[in-house]
């Protein structure tokens, strides 16, 4: 009989477990605590799973990822040789680009200076740019970072996007690999949607801040909502101090729980939620995994498996 274990941390195993129970019969659902045979498990569902989460599990026959980013489970010191499959799901899609459009239309209304305004008791009428006018750099054009662009292309936004290789998306103005500054110097808005990798750590940095176009009124923002890693929180206090950025949305942090210490709480022209922008959903999540187990078990390939030379 197949065999399923959940192994989650933080999230509500129960409910996981009795929706895959329902979603598929005849497939033996375990969830970490209870007794089982390591040798029988075929399929672990994870999220951040424990250091002993794998050990014996020598017929496994793939990694379900509860994450769509899988950076954090490429470090587990003892993960399997097993595929791992990561969430890719339109709901979770439908949510990361809500998050995105809101913040880039914010910006673009420019929301910043029109509440220091009103906080002075200023009465004073500065147009904001059409979307037109307004150019929306998107990093990482996967799943994630097209979803968004293809919804900002709709609302009129001049949409870029950059890419370790080249990609064409329509409307989308592309730029791949070490064409990144000539992406930077075109981008009033810059939002990451990258995944966390050691090419990509530490990437929103002042250096890079720098070399943002300076267009938008009260300066250039950067929207974050992939990973805390890729950004340097350092310096984003440094560059919404001296105005190098005018503002900036961060959905995530180097450490979470951000520390209620960090100087970013303070920062008028900082936006902070706290890693809200996207979840996995128990009925998708159930849905797209349950279908990948029933169809691997009559056969078929594994979908959205994670190349682990490349990090995503
Ligand atoms: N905050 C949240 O709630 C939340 C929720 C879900 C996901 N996330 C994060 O969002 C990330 C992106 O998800 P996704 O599903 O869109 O990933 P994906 O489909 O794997 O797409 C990744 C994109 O990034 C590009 N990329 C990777 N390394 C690069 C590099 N060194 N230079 C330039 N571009 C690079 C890839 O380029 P190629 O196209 O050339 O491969 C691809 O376009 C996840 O990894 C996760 O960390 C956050």
């Amino acid at each position: 009989m197949t065999t399923l274990l959940l192994h989650l941390s933080d999230v509500d195993e129960a409910r996981w477990a009795a929706a895959y129970g329902a979603a598929l019969p005849g497939v033996n659902v375990v969830r970490q605590a209870e007794p089982f045979d390591p040798k029988a498990i075929d399929y672990a569902f994870v999220w951040k799973p424990r250091a002993n989460a794998f050990d014996g599990l020598s017929n496994l026959k793939a990694v379900l990822s509860l994450g769509a980013g899988v950076d954090a489970l490429l470090k587990h010191p003892a993960l399997p040789d097993a595929p791992i499959v990561r969430f890719v799901d339109e709901d979770l899609t439908q949510r990361m680009s809500d998050y995105v459009v809101a913040q880039v239309t914010m910006h673009q209304r420019l929301f910043t200076r029109f509440k220091r305004d009103q906080v002075a008791r200023v009465w004073r009428q500065n147009y904001p740019p059409a979307a037109g006018e307004t150019n929306v750099g998107i990093m990482g054009l996967g799943v994630l970072g097209a979803d968004a662009a293809q919804r900002l292309v709709g609302m009129g936004f001049t949409v870029l996007g950059w890419s370790r290789t080249p990609k064409t998306l329509p409307g989308v103005r592309t730029y791949s690999g070490d064409q990144l500054d000539a992406f930077l110097g075109e981008t009033d808005i810059l939002c990451c949607l990258l995944p966390l990798t050691p090419d990509t750590k530490g990437i929103l940095s002042y250096g890079l801040f720098s070399k943002l176009r300076r267009r938008l009124d009260g300066g250039p923002v950067i929207v974050n909502a992939a990973r805390g890693g890729h950004q340097v929180e350092a310096d984003i206090v440094k560059a919404l101090g001296d105005g190098t950025l005018g503002a900036a949305s961060l959905d995530v942090f180097e450490s979470e729980p951000l520390s209620p210490h960090s100087p970013l709480w303070a920062l008028d022209n900082a936006y902070l939620t706290p890693h809200i922008a996207a979840i996995s959903n128990v009925d998708a999540g159930v849905r797209y995994f349950s279908q990948i187990i029933r169809q691997h078990e009559a056969g078929k390939p594994l979908p959205n498996v994670v190349d682990r030379k490349r990090g995503y």
